[in-house]
């Protein structure tokens, strides 16, 4: 059985990919992942403030985009701390000691001040880079969606520049026309897209009346909004797409594989199951394609979305089916 895939040019023995989180942030877990088999991995993010702070290019704080808290919070934990070289460190550790495709990753929402640093990680040894440009939302009256998809644009093209690795760039969903936006990503040079990062997600808490949020694991549901984007993008572009959020088990990823996803990213299932599951996703990714009769990913990859008359589901937003039963 074949299972081997290609993503933003680089070989991969199959489509699983672990996403930029705490999972990736040792060489410890991605020894154990190389291990059990995953085709590769994407290293927890270093923020752009990080990369600042060091290279003192500082950023007036009032400026600073702080609608993902993670990155807040993090910030504050790091930023009298060096974090660069250790970074630098985990990629050259990762590269020597596995024989895995390393993709580093940054979060980043600003095109001056970091991006020659794109150039170390290379020298380190990263085959990719993915931008996580996800870090906050058009949720001010006079931000644009349009605003964003330059600022996305404008960092794609710097970064581009000044590196010549792969470049995957990984957004959220709130865009107001997401083709016109993966295809202005694709011309400004990115070799993927990343869909989708998936946001903080807020809560109330009734007693107390603050603002909280413990969901910070994904559940498989939420993978229906990357299928439906999955699907319907790769129709419009060319560049690899990698699809994120929810995808939980072997059906998570057959699904995205056949909307035409390159690869798929899995964070939370490995968080719940431990990394020991990456065999028994792939076990049964493998028995899936016996059953169905195919040797190789690509007999099935883009099977749906390359079909007009089914892939045109991908686009329905209204529910047609009238007589739903009532308990
Ligand atoms: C604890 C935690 C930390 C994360 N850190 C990062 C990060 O540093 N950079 C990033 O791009 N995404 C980060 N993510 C998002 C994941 O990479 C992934 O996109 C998201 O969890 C959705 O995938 P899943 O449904 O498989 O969990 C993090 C997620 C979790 C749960």
């Amino acid at each position: 059985m074949d299972l081997s895939t290609k993503y933003m040019g680089l070989n991969l023995r199959n489509p699983l990919v672990i996403s930029a989180s705490p999972l990736t942030d040792n060489i410890e877990n991605i020894r154990k992942a190389d291990e059990y088999g995953i085709g590769a991995v994407v290293l927890k993010s270093l923020f752009e403030e990080q990369i600042r702070e060091e290279l003192d290019t500082k950023l007036n704080r009032e400026d600073m985009f702080f609608w993902y808290p993670e990155a807040a919070e993090h910030i504050r934990k790091i930023s009298d701390k060096e974090s660069i070289r250790p970074y630098l460190n985990l990629v050259q550790a990762a590269k020597k000691e596995t024989s895995l495709p390393v993709i580093a990753s940054i979060n980043c929402y600003s095109a001056g001040g970091w991006t020659s640093f794109a150039q170390k990680i290379r020298e380190a040894g990263a085959d990719a880079l993915e931008l996580n440009i996800a870090t906050h939302l058009p949720g001010e009256e006079d931000m644009y969606d349009c605003g964003l998809e330059e600022n996305i644009t404008d960092i794609v093209k710097k970064v581009k520049e000044e590196v010549e690795i792969p470049i995957a760039i990984k957004i959220g969903p709130c865009f107001c026309n997401l083709i016109r936006t993966g295809k202005k990503i694709e011309a400004a040079g990115a070799d993927a897209l990343v869909l989708f990062n998936r946001f903080y997600q807020p809560d109330i808490d009734i007693d107390t009346f603050e603002v909280i949020s413990d969901q910070n694991m994904s559940a498989p549901e939420e993978m229906a909004q990357s299928l439906r984007w999955v699907g319907i993008l790769s129709r419009h572009v060319s560049m690899d797409l990698a699809a994120s959020t929810g995808i939980h088990s072997y059906q998570g990823v057959v699904k995205q594989l056949l909307a035409g996803a390159a690869v798929t990213q899995i964070c939370t299932t490995l968080y719940k199951r431990g990394l020991q599951y990456i065999p028994w996703m792939l076990e049964d990714l493998e028995s899936w394609m016996k059953d169905k009769g195919f040797a190789a990913i690509d007999e099935f990859r883009g099977r749906i979305s390359d079909d007009r008359l089914k892939s045109v589901k991908f686009e329905q937003i209204q529910f047609i089916e009238k007589n739903l039963h009532v308990h």
